[in-house]
């Protein structure tokens, strides 16, 4: 089985990096609603870390709720189907929503999302994801924040997983290509 630690991770984006560009993401958020109250809602379990850390870079009035839906499960390929596992604890009804996300990728669950969300009738919804891998795109969706674009390469850390490890690295990784499935 897959040992505990992953050998020579290279880093992607460093924890200071992170820090810089979440803080620029928290100001022009601080801008964008400037006077009003917005709830941040985060999508279990890769959202966490870049919720916690941009909430830290927001001054406006704001809530936090989060949402799960299903997995990659354990291997690094997309099922396809997206399923709602917990729902929002309070309702979003004339609410400014920003959903949370750590990565868009194929855009698959953020497109379930959105499409749910906007039928709760928000007054505004927004989507805020870290990372951006739009080759992977398979349905047409962007974000209104963006922390960085990257290629088709699979990352780790500040959240993201590998078979439900290495969420708490501080730093974005990369996978090594020749990691055991
Ligand atoms: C990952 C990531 C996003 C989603 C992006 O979540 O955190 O939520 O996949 O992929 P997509 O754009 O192709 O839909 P995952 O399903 O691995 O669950 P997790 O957040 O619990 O790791
Ligand atoms: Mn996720
Ligand atoms: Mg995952």
């Amino acid at each position: 089985s897959a040992p505990v630690t992953l050998p020579a991770l290279k880093v992607l984006f460093s924890r200071q990096q992170i820090a810089d560009r979440v803080a620029e993401i928290g100001r022009q958020i601080d801008r964008d609603y400037a006077g009003q109250s917005i709830v941040l809602l985060g999508v279990l379990k890769g959202a966490a870390i870049f919720l916690a850390d941009l909430a830290r870079n927001i001054s406006i009035d704001c809530t936090f709720d989060f949402v799960a839906v299903s997995s990659y499960g354990k291997g690094q390929k997309t099922s396809g189907a997206v399923k709602l596992i917990k729902d929002v604890d309070q309702p979003i009804e004339g609410k400014h929503v920003i959903v949370v996300e750590d990565i868009l990728d194929t855009g698959l669950t953020l497109d379930f999302l959105h499409k749910l969300f906007q039928q709760h009738q928000p007054r505004s919804l927004r989507i805020a994801a870290l990372l951006d891998k739009p080759s992977r795109r398979m349905v047409k969706i962007e974000a209104d924040y963006v922390g960085f674009k990257i290629p088709n390469q699979f990352v780790l850390g500040y959240g993201m997983d590998y078979a439900e490890r290495f969420r708490n690295l501080p730093d974005i990784c990369l996978m090594p290509p020749d990691y055991p499935e």
